[in-house]
Formats: C-alpha cells, structure tokens, sequence
C-alpha cells in the first residue's frame, strides 16, 4: 500500500469511529487544518516536477476529498443520532391532564346585574347611571321630600362636610337618576339604573354600601295596570319560574303615588325557602307611579306625561335566587365564597331565555 492509501484508511477509519462531533472535529483539524498533514500533502505539490505532479496531484486531491466527505458524513450522522436521542427523551404525553388555572369568577352582584339588564333589554329598557356622590337635590328634594320631611331621617345618609351652598352626600338610593334621566331626555322614558348606594347601617341583611336597580317609565297613558304587568315578567323572568306569584301591598313613598310595596310568593322545599308558590310572602322590591310633584321638579307637564316607577336590592335579589344567608359576605373579598358563588367568566348565560313577550 502506498503511502497515502495507508493514510487515507487510517483517517477514514478514525472519522468512521469517531464518538462524537468534538472527536470528528479534532481529526479534521488534523488532517485538513492548517497544519494538518494532508494539507502538507496539498503544499508540497507546489515543489514537485511537473511529471511528478501530474502522478501525485489527482491522488493527493482524492485523499483530501474522500477525507472531507467521510468528516461531513459523520458529523451529518452524530447531529442526527444525538436529535433522535432527544426526541426519544422528551415525549410529550398528551392524555396528561392540564394544569388548572384560576381565572378568577363574576361576583353574584355583577351577574345578577347582567341578568336583569337582559331582562330589561328584552323590555325594551335602556341602562341608565348617575354619580355617587349627590346633591340634596337630586338625592331628595326634586324626590318630593323636602328639608323638613321625616323620610330624610328614615335614610340614615353619609353627608359630606359642608361646603358652598350645595349638601354633598352619597346616594342613598337609585331614585336621583330618575330626576337625571327626566332632566336630559325627551319621554318616553324607559330606563334602568343599577348601582352602589349608601347608608349608614350594618348587620346581617345590611351593608354600609350596597346595590340597587331603579326602573322608570314616563309616557302618556301609563297606569298601574302596565307597572304590574312589567314587575310580573320580570320576576317570572329573573327567577325563571312561571309560578311566580306577586302581592301589591299600599304603601308610601314620597316620590310615588299611589306607592305599592312588592312581595313575591314562596314555597317551603325541605325546611327551605323556594320562590314560587303562595304559601308565604317575601318584600322584594317598592315601587309606584311617578308623583306629579317629581314629573313637575323636572319641568315636564304631569297632566301629558304619567310613568310608574320601582326600585330593589340587586344584593337581595342576589340571595333570593342563589341562596346566600349572609349579605356581608358579598363584600368581604372572601376567596373561598368568592369561588363558590362565583360564575365563570366564559359560562353560557344563567338566563334560559329571554323574556317571552308576546307580539
Ligand atoms: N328609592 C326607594 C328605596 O330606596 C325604592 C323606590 C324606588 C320606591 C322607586 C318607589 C319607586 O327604598
């Protein structure tokens, strides 16, 4: 064997049992690099005889080639080896359950807000607001419920100190963005206007800050007959129950008249309270037609314009239908009452349907 036959096994058979990349590299440095032999092999033509090197030149170049092709073919085939090797390692096995995340849930009284906002919608009731913060004014004069009037005392109110010639207070109910709504817009009127009201008062069915949904309807010609009719599908739609059996009881509000207090009918399940049924009588909400006093604080002609109005705990509406015993507990920031009487975010809505009203 010649002398670069006896060189050209040699390296091909060290390329050939090379164990890793690393290795292949180090026998291709010292082959091919710059001091490398068969680089020397390369230069030494260059003090060849033209006839010597019309022999050795081709030789020479095929050694260089077969040792390039053997160092790129097992470096092709460590890379691929060691990819397989991973691959084996690393399966993913997807029948794994998922790791569960919190994404956190809709509070009951945002829930119930969304759901009688639908209802209402369905109604044909728009969303109405006004500040928390209130004047004396909207907050009970326009109300039909003057400085000296005994319902003033009845609303145990948060007042701000007092500054310049306006009485800063926290609403202490809905009933402003009535006067609000009778002071922007044209009638008819029909709106709805959930939000956050405030008394001075705290046990187990109340809270110093709570939530209330007011109604208002202004139009011509509305009478008693259509408030009854609106607070029966909405309650039959709200509990999603037909047998919801309504009482209209006389009572007063200032802003109302003739005023009537709402009481839905219960049932006794299993020592429970179930609405529905007329074996007992719970107060849900108060309500009544608009005081022509209130249709005329807002500048409008109460002999061309009647509406009825009605108002609510959306908390208490919350308990009624959920279940919850304790109202102090929707504020408490409480996680685990958080998590149980939470919806998800993503759910189907609650309601089954809308409101079946009849064309
Ligand atoms: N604003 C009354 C309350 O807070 C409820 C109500 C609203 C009554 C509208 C009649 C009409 O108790």
């Amino acid at each position: 064997m010649s002398e670069l036959q006896t060189l050209q096994v040699d390296l091909l058979a060290r390329v050939e049992g090379a164990a890793s990349i690393e290795a292949v590299e180090a026998i291709r440095v010292e082959a091919l690099g710059k001091q490398g032999r068969v680089t020397a092999l390369l230069k030494s033509l260059g003090g060849m005889t033209p006839e010597e090197r019309l022999v050795e030149g081709p030789a020479i170049h095929a050694l260089r080639e077969a040792v390039t092709g053997a160092i790129g073919d097992r470096k092709a085939a460590l890379e691929r080896a060691a990819l397989d090797g991973k691959l084996a390692a690393e399966t993913l096995d997807m029948t794994l359950p998922v790791d569960r995340i919190a994404p956190g849930s809709v509070h009951p009284v945002s829930q119930v807000m969304d759901e009688l906002a639908e209802i209402f919608a369905d109604l044909g009731f728009a969303v109405a607001s006004g500040p928390e913060i209130e004047d004396d004014w909207h907050n009970f004069s326009a109300l039909n419920i003057p400085e000296t009037h005994p319902a003033r005392a009845m609303h145990d109110t948060f007042y701000f100190p007092e500054a310049g010639e306006k009485r800063m207070l926290l609403r202490t109910h809905t009933s402003p963005v009535q006067i609000r709504t009778m002071l922007k817009d044209k009638p008819p009127i029909r709106i709805i206007a959930p939000g956050r009201v405030y008394r001075s008062d705290s046990d187990a069915t109340h809270t110093p800050m709570f939530h209330q949904i007011e109604g208002l309807v202004i139009d011509r010609g509305i009478t008693l007959g259509h408030l009854k009719w609106t607070l029966e599908t909405f309650l039959k739609a709200f509990f999603e129950r037909d047998d919801i059996v309504l009482r209209l009881r006389s009572s007063y509000f200032p802003f109302t008249e003739p005023s009537v207090e709402v009481d839905v009918g219960y049932t006794m399940v299993n020592g429970k309270r179930v609405i529905g049924g007329s074996e007992g009588w719970l107060e849900v909400l108060g309500s009544g037609m608009v005081h022509r006093k209130v249709i005329e604080a807002c500048g409008l002609d109460p002999n061309e314009w009647q509406g009825f109005a009605f108002g609510t705990g959306v908390d208490r509406l919350a308990m009624l239908k959920y279940g919850m015993e304790d109202l102090r507990a929707f504020f408490d920031g409480d996680l685990r009452w958080l998590r149980h009487y939470g919806f998800a975010a993503l759910d189907v809505p609650t309601l089954s349907g809308g409101v079946g009203v009849a064309a």
